[in-house]
């Protein structure tokens, strides 16, 4: 619960082609939640030099970024989209959570583990406070609610970990400041100044498996093309990866317990159930008991019906950068007006003059 204004944020990282799990875990409940709430959409570039310094055309990444958010249907005069560099206020914040996190926190992260591998020593220190930085991207705006795949659930109680400590460890100042809010975070009472953010994490494809191995996550990073169906794919690469994507020789269950222990059928029933705005319940009551040679042309059909217009769109975008890039500098702007609030009133409650 909370009393903070309710504002959704989120993030995308410019690294790489996006993928149907960028746009079913993330994008497309961005689109979904443009109406009735305020929403700030950011392409997050600090975060991208994170694992690899130096990114061949970085510019580029940031723009068809933008331009897969435009091109589904955020409404960047509505919202805010913009990219994170652009907003000095989220590191400077992200340095102050960097002291308020603790190192055991960051060394906890799976995202980390799996990320620096075997050789931790030699990652970047960027690396281990990325979440730090994160938390800070989404608490600059006091950001209450947040739209993510499932692999971002960890990196968000973090978040809450953080706003949490910093609350309790200058309460009193946030009091004599005259910020900050009553909450109850559990049964205790807190006068917060940062809200508890609730990651949006639900609906049938909250982590979109590879077309490959229904056990793993589909990734930007696996090195077969053929385990994902990038945001750019034409209609012929579409239908050749589902048609190849992995099955078992079963035919499609009638119910939901019928896919337990087949992570590749329910794969391929949430992927269907997302892009059609239905749960895996009425997918398997129009497909059960039919066989995969029924399944995947319709999935291709409804795949290729949802994406064409949003690559179609983006490659249009694509074709004039200054478009994209008066929208992202005008978010820019409007983002940095309220990170400045914020961080003025955080400078008064550590106590830093200005
Ligand atoms: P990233 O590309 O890592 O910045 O991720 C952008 C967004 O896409 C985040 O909200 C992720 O949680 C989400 N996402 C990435 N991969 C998947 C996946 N396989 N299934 C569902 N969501 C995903
Ligand atoms: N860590 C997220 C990812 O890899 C990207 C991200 C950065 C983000 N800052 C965020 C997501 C803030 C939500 C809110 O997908």
């Amino acid at each position: 619960m909370s009393e903070f204004n309710k504002l959704v944020f989120s993030g995308v990282q410019p690294t790489g082609n996006l993928h149907l799990g960028n746009y079913l875990g993330a994008i497309r409940k961005f689109v979904a939640l443009q109406e009735g709430n305020d929403c700030i959409y950011c392409v997050v570039d600090l975060h991208a030099i994170t694992a690899q310094l130096v990114h061949e055309d970085l510019r580029g990444q940031i723009r068809s970024i933008a331009a897969a958010f435009i091109a589904s249907g955020i409404d960047p005069e509505k919202h805010i989209v913009f990219n994170q560099s652009a907003v000095p206020q989220h590191a400077e914040l992200a340095w102050v959570f960097n002291c308020v996190a603790r190192i055991g926190w960051m060394n906890r992260m799976t995202q980390f583990k799996d990320k620096a591998g075997k050789d931790r020593e030699n990652a970047s220190l960027g690396l281990l406070a990325y979440p730090s930085l994160m938390a800070a991207d989404i608490l600059i705006y006091r950001g209450t609610h947040v739209p993510v795949g499932d692999d971002q659930k960890q990196h968000l109680e973090l978040a809450r970990d953080i706003a949490m400590k910093f609350n309790l460890d200058y309460q009193d100042n946030i009091r004599t400041s005259g910020l900050g809010t009553d909450i109850v975070v559990g049964e205790e009472p807190v006068h917060a100044f940062f809200p508890m953010v609730e990651p949006l994490i639900d609906g049938p494809a909250p982590r979109v498996m590879s077309l490959r191995d229904g056990t793993k996550k589909m990734s930007k990073s696996d090195p077969s093309d053929l385990s994902r169906i990038n945001l750019m794919d034409d209609e012929d690469a579409i239908s050749k990866k589902i048609r190849k994507a992995k099955t078992d020789p079963d035919g499609l269950p009638s119910e939901t317990e019928g896919l337990k222990g087949r992570p590749e059928a329910d794969n391929l029933v949430g992927i269907y159930a997302a892009l059609a705005d239905k749960s895996k319940t009425e997918v398997l009551a129009e497909f059960g008991g039919q066989q995969f040679s029924v399944f995947k042309p319709a999935l291709v059909d409804l795949a290729v019906n949802v994406l064409s217009p949003i690559t179609g769109e983006m490659r249009r975008l694509m074709e004039d950068t200054s478009h994209i890039d008066a929208i992202l500098k005008k978010g820019g702007e409007r983002a940095r007006v309220r990170a400045e609030k914020t961080m003025n009133e955080v400078r008064d409650i550590i106590g830093f003059l200005r």
